[in-house]
């Protein structure tokens, strides 16, 4: 009887924690249809679109090399910064995005492609993100890792909270379920033999958080948060 509720509740804890890499994972399958102008990763390269490798987060028209349509740079010019929510739109409609925020109606988009499905945009999204954390903000979170102490918590699994600001934290073992508002340096630990899954939510009316499966006597550190599972974790970085 013990072991069963174990089990079911491990199967739990497993499939809540992939919802988000299941995400990812349709969209490396949708990512297909952009690959055949974009590139993304390692080595990544120009082709008939730009590298998109950390595209969340950066000025619209900016990757070195490209020679993007005078609409985009001027979009980026004005300020424009992609985020899940814009590449959304964007790749549903691209010239309606560009006249759009351009406020411009002769405004045409250079990407010829249109993706309509919701659940597809969100899926690759999510598989774009995958490729954040090499890029954007990662040395100035290497930095204030340095400060941080080691990992090892015999017999717990444990999460401190390495960012400035007041979270919300869920620790979830094989005996229980936690949650603590955290604030900076504060951590929050539960006892286990077999390791368990540790998320952390931006404020507690937060639906979409960052979750990480944790190794049995492993403790890990968030660095910065960021939403849809982006969040930097100490053990990421090292
Ligand atoms: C037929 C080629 C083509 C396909 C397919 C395509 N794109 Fe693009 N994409 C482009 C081009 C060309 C640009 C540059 C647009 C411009 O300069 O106006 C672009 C720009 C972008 C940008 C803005 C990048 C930046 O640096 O500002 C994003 C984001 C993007 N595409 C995402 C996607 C996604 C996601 C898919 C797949 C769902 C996709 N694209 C499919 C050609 C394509």
């Amino acid at each position: 009887m013990k072991i069963q509720t174990i089990i079911s509740s491990l199967a739990i804890i497993i499939s809540v924690t992939s919802a988000h890499a299941q995400d990812a994972d349709a969209g490396r399958l949708v990512f297909k249809k952009c690959a055949a102008c974009h590139q993304i990763g390692d080595g990544a390269k120009n082709g008939a679109g730009p590298v998109l490798t950390g595209v969340i987060g950066r000025q619209a028209g900016s990757y070195e090399g490209f020679r993007y349509s005078k609409y985009m740079v001027a979009a980026g010019e004005a300020g424009h910064v992609w985020d899940e929510d814009s590449i959304f739109e964007y790749i549903s409609n691209p010239t309606k995005y560009l006249r759009k925020i351009l406020d411009d109606p002769r405004a045409k988009a250079k990407m010829r492609f249109k993706l309509k499905s919701e659940e597809d945009r969100r899926n690759v999204i999510a598989y774009l993100a995958t490729f954040q954390t090499t890029m954007g903000k990662a040395p100035e979170a290497m930095e204030q890792m340095t400060a941080l102490p080691s990992t090892d918590t015999p017999g717990r699994v444990c999460v401190t909270n390495g960012t400035a600001e007041e979270h919300l934290f869920i620790v979830e073992t094989e005996n229980t379920r936690i949650n603590e508002m955290l604030g900076a340096g504060m951590q929050l630990c539960a006892d286990s033999d077999q390791g368990g899954k540790i998320s952390v939510f931006e404020s507690p009316d937060d639906q979409e958080g960052c979750t990480r499966i944790m190794a049995p006597n492993k403790s890990d550190t968030l660095v910065r948060y960021m939403d849809f599972d982006r969040c930097f974790w100490g053990t990421h970085i090292e």
